[in-house]
């Protein structure tokens, strides 16, 4: 962290702000609500950078909504992706004849969701649909194809914080998604 000892004192710029994001979520919750009209929800939360977002988004829902959440850790501790994914934790719910809506923080290269099979995983388990909504898209980096029913946003190649999303664990709690000052983001890279 700089010398400023604030969060917002690390941030070099704001990408998106916190009134930006709120009519957005705002937008996908009505979009979410007419498509599913009649239907019970069942969001499917991903750990740990979709809690936030999953939190704003289900009471922008007017329908019957249930969450859980399941774990899939992609990236070390750094920027890049590993290329590998680790199921942390599963969901604890019955899938079976359920609507399910999968909410990310983010889809960049693709790997977390296309690795982990979690859309395949749920359908095999009984699951009425399976579909993705995230906050953040860099279609710009994809490397393998996802389906992406809802985005909140596309965003250029840059690494951002905020609004649930870290490096190395921190600056989730920031309420605007911003980009690190570039010394602040290679000083906590190299921490190991
Ligand atoms: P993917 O597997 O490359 O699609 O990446 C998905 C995961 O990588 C997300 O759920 C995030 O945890 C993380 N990620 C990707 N880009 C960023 C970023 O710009 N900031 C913070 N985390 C990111
Ligand atoms: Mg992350």
């Amino acid at each position: 962290m700089s010398k400023s000892n604030t969060l917002h004192g690390d941030i070099a710029e704001v990408l998106i702000s916190e009134e930006a994001i709120s009519r957005r979520v705002t937008e996908l919750g009505c979009e979410i609500t007419k498509d599913y009209k009649g239907e019970r929800i069942l969001a499917v939360g991903v750990l740990k950078g979709a809690a936030i977002f999953l939190a704003d988004l289900v009471r922008a829902i007017d329908l019957p909504v249930d969450y859980d959440f399941v774990w899939l850790s992609s990236y070390g501790s750094g920027t890049e992706s590993t290329g590998v994914v680790e199921w942390k934790k599963d969901i604890e719910s019955d899938v079976r004849g359920r609507h399910i809506l999968v909410v990310e923080d983010i889809v960049d290269t693709g790997w977390t969701l296309r690795l982990s099979r979690l859309s395949e995983n749920l359908l095999d388990r009984g699951a009425a649909s399976v579909k993705v909504c995230t906050l953040l898209d860099k279609p710009s980096r994809r490397r393998v194809e996802v389906r992406v029913d809802y985005r909140g946003f596309e965003i250029e190649d840059k690494f951002v914080v905020g609004y649930g999303l870290d490096l190395c664990g921190y600056y989730r709690n920031l309420p605007y998604v911003g980009v690190l000052k570039a010394e602040v983001e290679a000083a906590l890279s190299r921490q190991p």
